[in-house]
């Protein structure tokens, strides 16, 4: 298969990092635009150029189209923290929409022909039926799920009108770090609850929050379906190369594994993993949480040769603790 270079727009964070090591690993050319808002130099492995500056940047991208001579674009750029978008809207339907808007025009004047997307379960708000298809009802229940489904819909009505087309994964809780942890999660006051218990473990924090206890799951806590981060990224590569593969087929796919841990199980796994108890803290509920999301995969399995190595909880947690005592060496932290 022909590889041409992939741009990869937010490579300096979590999910890009590891986006940017399995195309690398794969023999995909790369180079990242990132504008180090919430990334970190760090994260870009040597050897992949990084373009600091901003998704909006119309001469900046009109200039790296060129120079690499582009022919894909992975796009995880953008802002990622829920309860932030209920409180500041416009910059989740700006940093999220609209930038991303002017990336897709960008894409489109250079003649780009595959683009890949980080959309969300979020998209589908508080679902009726779980496990979640990808034709389940979208009724995000947040700014931030707006924001990503919006931008399907323009990446849907672009490939109609342009040679170009799209997959967009939806993701459900991302979580674990590279398997030889030269990437992880590193931003500071992280919310992912795997990623806050490790840090927990690790003396970086008093308490885990447990927020809600009376959910109609087997132990009241909610359900969330975990996927590893590396199983993640080696997603993005595969349908990066159906979209090759099939240039006038456009692809939505939920990325998780179909099954569900209660927070009480991650907390259990954490506390096993890292062979401390951790302080938790059991509290009200937040609102618009579901009692449990978990993904249906079979879309995913069925059109990708995709099969996850890292499902297994105890994996994920050990990859993140070891990442977060990486992390603590690269800051210096005792
Ligand atoms: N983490 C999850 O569980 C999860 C779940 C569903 C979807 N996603 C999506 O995955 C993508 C990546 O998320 P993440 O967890 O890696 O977050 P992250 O904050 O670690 O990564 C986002 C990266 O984009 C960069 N960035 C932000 N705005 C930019 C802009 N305007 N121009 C250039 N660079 C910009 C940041 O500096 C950062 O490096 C996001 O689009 C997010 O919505 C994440």
């Amino acid at each position: 298969m022909q590889r041409p270079p992939v741009l990869v727009t937010g490579g300096a964070g979590y999910i890009g990092s590891h986006a940017v090591l399995a195309l690398v690993d794969r023999g995909w050319p790369v180079c990242v635009i990132d504008n180090l808002v919430t990334g970190f130099r760090f994260a870009v492995p040597e050897g992949v150029t990084l373009y600091e500056g901003d998704i909006e940047d119309a001469a900046l991208l009109a200039r790296i189209f060129a120079e690499q001579q582009i022919g894909a674009i992975m796009h995880f750029a953008g802002s990622v923290v829920v309860p932030e978008s209920v409180e500041n809207p416009l910059k989740y339907y700006g940093n999220n929409t609209a930038k991303t808007r002017a990336l897709i025009e960008a894409a489109v004047k250079a003649g780009v022909p595959h683009f890949i997307f980080s959309s969300t379960a979020a998209t589908y708000g508080i679902p009726e039926v779980s496990p979640v298809t990808e034709d389940s009802p979208k009724q995000p229940i947040n700014p931030y799920g707006m924001s990503k489904l919006m931008t399907e819909f323009m990446l849907a009505d672009t490939a109609r009108a342009h040679p170009m087309n799209y997959c967009a994964l939806r993701y459900f809780n991302v979580a674990g770090a590279d398997p030889q942890a030269r990437t992880g999660q590193s931003t500071a006051g992280a919310t992912h609850l795997i990623k806050v218990a490790v840090e927990a473990a690790l003396g970086k924090r008093e308490s885990v929050g447990v927020f809600g206890t009376d959910f109609d799951t087997p132990d009241g806590t909610g359900v969330r379906d975990y996927i590893h981060v590396t199983d993640l990224a080696e997603a993005h590569v595969l349908a990066l190369e159906a979209l090759v593969a099939e240039p006038t087929r456009s692809l939505t796919m939920n990325c998780g594994y179909g099954r569900g841990f209660s927070v009480l199980e991650v907390l259990d796994a954490v506390d096993r993993v890292t062979n401390r108890t951790i302080d938790r803290r059991l509290q009200g509920r937040r609102a618009g949480d579901p009692d449990a999301l978990i993904s249906d995969n079979s879309r995913i399995k069925s059109t990708l040769p995709w099969v996850p190595r890292y499902a297994d909880l105890d994996v994920i947690v050990g990859h993140a603790l070891a990442w977060e005592r990486k992390l603590g060496e690269i800051r210096g932290e005792g």
